[in-house]
């Protein structure tokens, strides 16, 4: 048995693909504002301070929407069925998660001396690009059997 019934939780997702709408938008403002940084590096620009600057606040805006959303879907998944992993969704969600969260470690490993770290933080930032187009897909399937 359910402990919320099934109508009283479309509102859920719909705050869910909100979320992921924002997100997404987030994740392209990060890409260029990425790109930014990079092209001064490589010509040897001045760096306004306010790209970074900017660059850094829509990164935290990233992780607090990612998990956001992984407290939607744990708190709805188990509210509906009481337990978790009813699909690929789950995967694609914690992968999700993780990889945002490793972004903004390495992101403060980045230094002259580390460029590892740089390397790092643009790699799994085009995985994450994979990871939210299998999290979107996989979440869509799911909400389907929510709707009316
Ligand atoms: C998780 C949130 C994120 C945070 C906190 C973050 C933060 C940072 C920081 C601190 C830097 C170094 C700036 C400097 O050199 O002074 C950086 C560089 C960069 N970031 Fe992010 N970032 C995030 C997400 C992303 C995403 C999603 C992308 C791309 C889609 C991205 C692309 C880049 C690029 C291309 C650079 C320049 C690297 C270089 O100069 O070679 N970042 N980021
Ligand atoms: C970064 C984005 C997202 C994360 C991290 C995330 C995370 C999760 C997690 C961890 C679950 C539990 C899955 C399970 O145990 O089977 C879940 C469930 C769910 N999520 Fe997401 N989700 C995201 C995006 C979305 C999107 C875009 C939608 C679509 C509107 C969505 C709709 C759902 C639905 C309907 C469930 C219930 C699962 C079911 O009925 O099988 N999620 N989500």
């Amino acid at each position: 048995m359910s402990v919320l019934n099934l109508p009283s939780f479309l509102w859920l997702w719909k705050i869910a693909a909100w979320s992921m709408g924002l997100a997404l938008a987030t994740y392209g403002v990060l890409f260029f504002s990425g790109l930014g940084i990079l092209s001064t590096r490589i010509n040897r620009q001045a760096r306004p301070a306010s790209l970074r600057k900017f660059h850094i606040i829509s990164g935290i805006v990233l992780c607090l929407l990612v998990l956001l959303l992984l407290a939607i879907g744990l708190v709805g998944t188990i509210g509906y069925y009481g337990s978790l992993g009813h699909s690929p969704h789950l995967i694609a969600g914690l992968t999700v998660v993780i990889l945002v969260l490793l972004s903004g470690w390495s992101a403060t490993q980045i230094s002259p001396q580390k460029s590892w770290a740089r390397l790092l933080h643009v790699g799994i930032n085009l995985t994450l690009f994979v990871g939210f187009i299998f999290v979107s897909l996989t979440g869509w399937q799911v909400v389907q059997k929510y709707l009316p």
